[in-house]
């Protein structure tokens, strides 16, 4: 199956890639075949009203919706900034529409922390970011406390009690985001979903 990564830090080199990167491995030792949008290194403009025309700049997010809607699944990765989703990646949602390819299809969060932070991108994200683009986001959720120690590919960096358990529950994760994405394919061919009627959520 195709998975969609997004990565939210605004940062060049960051530690929200550096888990993008690691869980992307995982799904591809699973025989999955993730791509990546890195947010930091391919920044998307601030929505404006062009993008209804997807003329000029906006032609990349004709580009992206393309990828989005061959994707069975998505990982959303986002560090927490100031208590928050970082507004790359909410700007990422404003973007996406109910036709974006997002639509009815299961996403996991990842929340990334430098500290113990992380709860609440988690919160922030299942309150909005989903309600016009139909994203549906699985129970559980991955909250990469310490990340500085954690999934590194240099060993030596990792702390030898948190690092397994982050490479366990990673897996977990994404096997049951698997079977969510599985499960989820032929509820959208069933002719319950009408957007035309209703192109917005409540
Ligand atoms: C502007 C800014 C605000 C931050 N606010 C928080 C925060 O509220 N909670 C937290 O746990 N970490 C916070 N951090 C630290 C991040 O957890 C840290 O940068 C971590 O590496 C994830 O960000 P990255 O993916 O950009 O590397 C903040 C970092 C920046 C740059």
């Amino acid at each position: 199956m195709k998975f969609g990564i997004i990565v939210g830090s605004h940062r060049r080199e960051s530690e929200s890639a550096k888990v993008g990167a690691y869980l992307s491995a995982v799904l591809t030792e699973m025989g999955h075949e993730p791509w990546t949008l890195d947010l930091g290194k391919t920044p998307l403009p601030l929505w404006d009203e062009g993008v209804f025309s997807g003329e000029g700049q906006w032609q990349v997010m004709t580009d992206l919706n393309e990828k989005l809607k061959v994707s069975d699944a998505f990982v959303i990765v986002s560090p927490e900034w100031h208590g928050m989703a970082t507004s790359g990646l909410k700007n990422f949602f404003m973007l996406c529409s109910s036709t974006s390819g997002l639509e009815h299809k299961p996403a996991l969060i990842c929340s990334v922390s430098a500290v113990d932070g992380g709860a609440y991108v988690v919160a922030e994200l299942r309150a909005s970011s989903y309600k016009n683009n139909r994203l549906c986001y699985i129970p559980e959720n991955l909250i990469v406390r310490n990340v500085g120690s954690v999934l590194n590919d240099d060993d030596s960096l990792n702390d030898p009690e948190a690092h397994p358990y982050f490479v366990d529950r990673s897996a977990y994760c994404l096997r049951l985001l698997a079977g969510y994405a599985d499960a989820m394919r032929s509820l959208r061919t069933r002719g319950l979903i009408d957007h035309e009627t209703y192109p917005n959520g409540m």
